[in-house]
């Protein structure tokens, strides 16, 4: 119905997802993770690196959602030991089984460094699918020419402003889903006025507009709050649609010019 899709190795993903970089461990990162599955989300997108995947393992149990009903996705640091080893760790602080995604945060060390301990995490069934993050073209590329497994989504920094269509479509082309992170520009699309004019037409909010843009798309999106009544809204996306027109106004405002050039290197 729009909501979910499957990912080249057979495996459901909800587009939909509460990402929760920057909430602090602790009461904030939980009621968030409480109230996103409150309102219906099934996917929550944590990372090692955020140091938070205890309050969403806490908040998971709290909510009473059964565990098989929720898609987790975390993240292993590159250069931090291994990522057999830190999946294993990752596990431990959510308090589950195994993740449904385990993605390499960035490709440090280049794009192959972390793969084979990525697969071994894998056969070990402590992630039933993997992938990479901050991946450009190139290095997916680089990547599938050794995988064994090959990844099966690439999450970038991916929004109308940050539009990256040759990378969206040489990711698609070699079954890799795209996830986009900071959908809203970590709140800076918000206030944009085309934005604003096609939201204040269709009675919907900018984040709205936003987020149904990628899943309009087919993307995994990803947006952030820790505020209740946000959380609530940004899951309803499912129940209008962009026109045509809209799409094309949205797609033209995006400053990349289509490619990976500008993908975000957060460990330069
Ligand atoms: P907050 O967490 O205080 O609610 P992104 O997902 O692109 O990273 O954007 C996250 C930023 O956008 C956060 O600062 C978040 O603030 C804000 N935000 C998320 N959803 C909404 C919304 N529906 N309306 C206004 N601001 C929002």
């Amino acid at each position: 119905d729009g909501r979910a899709r499957v990912l080249a190795d057979g495996n459901e993903i909800p587009l939909l997802a509460l990402g929760v970089w920057q909430v602090p461990d602790g009461p904030e990162c939980e009621s968030a993770v409480r109230w996103a599955l409150e309102a219906g989300y099934r996917h929550i997108d944590t990372a090692q690196a955020y140091g938070n995947e205890a309050s969403v393992g806490r908040a998971l149990r709290d909510s009473g959602v059964a565990r098989e009903d929720v898609f987790i996705t975390t993240k292993f640091y590159p250069g931090s030991s291994d990522p057999e080893a830190e999946a294993q760790r990752s596990l431990e602080r959510l308090g589950v089984d195994s993740v449904d995604l385990y993605i390499v945060h960035w490709p440090q060390g280049g794009p192959t460094w972390a793969w084979d301990g990525m697969q071994r995490a894998h056969a070990r069934g402590y992630a039933r699918s993997i992938g990479v993050s901050n991946f450009g073209a190139a290095e997916v590329d680089a990547l599938l020419k050794v995988a064994e497994v090959p990844p099966v989504v690439n999450q970038v920094q991916f929004s109308p402003f940050e539009f990256r269509r040759e990378l969206l479509e040489a990711c698609e082309r070699r079954g890799v889903a795209l996830e986009a992170y900071s959908p809203l520009g970590t709140g800076r699309h918000l206030r944009d006025r085309q934005v604003a004019g096609i939201a204040e037409r269709l009675g919907r909010t900018p984040a709205q507009v936003l987020i149904r843009w990628a899943v309009q798309r087919g993307l995994i999106v990803l947006p952030k709050s820790t505020h209740r009544e946000r959380i609530e809204q940004n899951a309803q996306v499912f129940d209008f649609a962009l026109a045509p027109a809209d799409v094309a106004a949205l797609d033209g405002l995006d400053h990349t010019g289509g490619t990976d050039q500008a993908l975000e290197r957060p460990w330069w």
